[in-house]
């Protein structure tokens, strides 16, 4: 197939082998953790803490308000993968906030 690489960010087309499982949340969450896109949350400056028990009430179905997206993903990745998600995102900078004229 020409070996062209694509992006996508399609749930059903997340290629999970041979990548670090970051690579896999960004393809939603962006992979400098400051999502391009308002429907998925930027992780990056998020607490370790928060994000995994983020990731596992997605997983065991305590939080569902993502149309499924995360239950998906969640359910595919393992415990230490999820930790490593968590230390990867929480270690990057928060995006700037959206505007100063809210003050
Ligand atoms: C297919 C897209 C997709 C992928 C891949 C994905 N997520 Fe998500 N994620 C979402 C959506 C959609 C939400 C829910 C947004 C909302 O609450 O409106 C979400 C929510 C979250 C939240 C809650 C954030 C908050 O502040 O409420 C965390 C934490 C999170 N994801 C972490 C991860 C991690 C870690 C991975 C990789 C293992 C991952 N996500 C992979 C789409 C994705």
């Amino acid at each position: 197939m020409g070996g062209s690489i694509t992006s996508s960010a399609r749930a059903d087309m997340i290629v999970t082998e041979g990548v670090q499982p970051w690579e896999i949340c960004g393809e939603c969450h962006g992979l400098d953790g400051v999502s391009p896109v308002a429907r998925f949350p930027s992780l990056a400056g998020q607490r370790p803490a928060y994000i995994v028990k983020q990731v596992r009430d997605f997983r065991d179905g305590r939080r569902a308000n993502d149309g499924g997206q995360m239950a998906a993903n969640a359910s595919d990745i393992g415990e230490a993968d999820i930790a490593k998600a968590a230390a990867y995102f929480s270690a990057l900078l928060p995006p700037a906030p959206m505007s100063s004229d809210l003050q």
